[in-house]
């Protein structure tokens, strides 16, 4: 090729460097790719540096007794409480019901589900950060609890009726973890089980902050991870709402009364605060 009076002769061509004959001396010209980084941190470090080091404290906000905990428990334990009478009164006993939360943390929701009739030991629950499982089982001595990581490990050999993840996968920045993930709960779940994927909203989980511990979901995004992960949707809720898309209406608990909270959240306008998916596997 000829570019007036410069004279360029391709060599070589590879991915990362071409030789280029330029006016008759040979140059090397590297290409660099640009790829995004990865903006959230690791979901290990997040685990070996937060909740491995968690000291105990019952000045939590999310403790049941203070507002901000009161209130998003009130909410979506409501909201937990119709999902159960639709999906299981009438199908079974709820003490019989086999339920693996993955990413129990310290088996919080596992002891709502005890709460409402579940059998403490029908219940499991995973999670990776040791110290969480150990506060877990001296909590509650009869579930069986695991400690391993959700998306590389196969839990249990059992299959299990109900599968909860709440707030897990907001910590997972890569895709293909995601679905490695999604795919494992999956394999756990017995053929006509449901899996409840319940986690924080967000614009775009693939375009996170930098150096957040985890970034939620909008719920096409949930819902097509899920759908890749072999799942098929039966139905889908939001849960409280950020207000004009910025103030999640949990954290005004204990400014506003919950019934005008309650009332904020029907007239303001706004994004979902959470999401949750009713999700079966689709048998192949
Ligand atoms: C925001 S907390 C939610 C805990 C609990 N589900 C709840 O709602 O109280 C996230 C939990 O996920 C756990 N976690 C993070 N990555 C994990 C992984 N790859 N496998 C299992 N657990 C994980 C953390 O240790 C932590 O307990």
């Amino acid at each position: 090729m000829k570019l007036a009076s410069l004279s360029l002769n391709l060599i070589e061509n590879r991915s990362k460097f071409s030789l280029v004959k330029i006016n008759g001396f040979v140059n090397i010209l590297l290409f660099c790719s640009y790829e995004k980084p990865n903006e959230m941190k690791d979901y290990n470090a997040v685990v070996n540096e937060r909740f491995d080091l968690e000291k105990e404290t019952t000045s939590s906000i999310y403790a049941a007794h203070h507002p901000i905990g009161k209130y998003s428990r009130e909410v979506l334990f409501s909201g937990l409480h119709k999902f159960l009478i639709e999906y299981f009164h009438q199908k079974k006993n709820l003490s019989e019901i086999k339920l693996l939360d993955v990413g129990c943390g310290k088996g919080g929701m596992i002891e709502y589900f005890i709460s409402q009739g579940f059998s403490a030991q029908n219940c499991y629950g995973v999670d990776l950060s040791a110290a969480r499982i150990s506060a877990a089982q001296q909590q509650l001595p009869d579930v069986n609890f695991i400690c391993g990581d959700a998306l590389h490990q196969q839990f249990s050999s059992h299959r299990f009726d109900l599968i909860t993840s709440f707030d897990l996968y907001s910590h997972i920045a890569k895709e293909n973890e995601i679905i490695a993930g999604l795919k494992n709960v999956s394999k756990s779940l017995a053929s006509n089980g449901v899996f409840l994927w319940y986690d924080i909203y967000s614009k775009d989980h693939f375009n996170a902050p930098q150096n957040v511990d985890s970034w939620g979901f909008n719920k096409h995004q949930m819902i097509q991870l899920a759908q890749n992960a072999g799942f098929e949707v039966i139905s889908t809720f939001s849960f409280f709402k950020k207000f004009f898309g910025r103030y999640h209406s949990i954290y005004q608990a204990h400014r506003i009364p919950a019934p005008l909270l309650k009332l904020l959240e029907k007239v303001l306008p706004g994004t979902p605060g959470n999401i949750m998916l009713i999700l079966k596997k689709i048998d192949i």
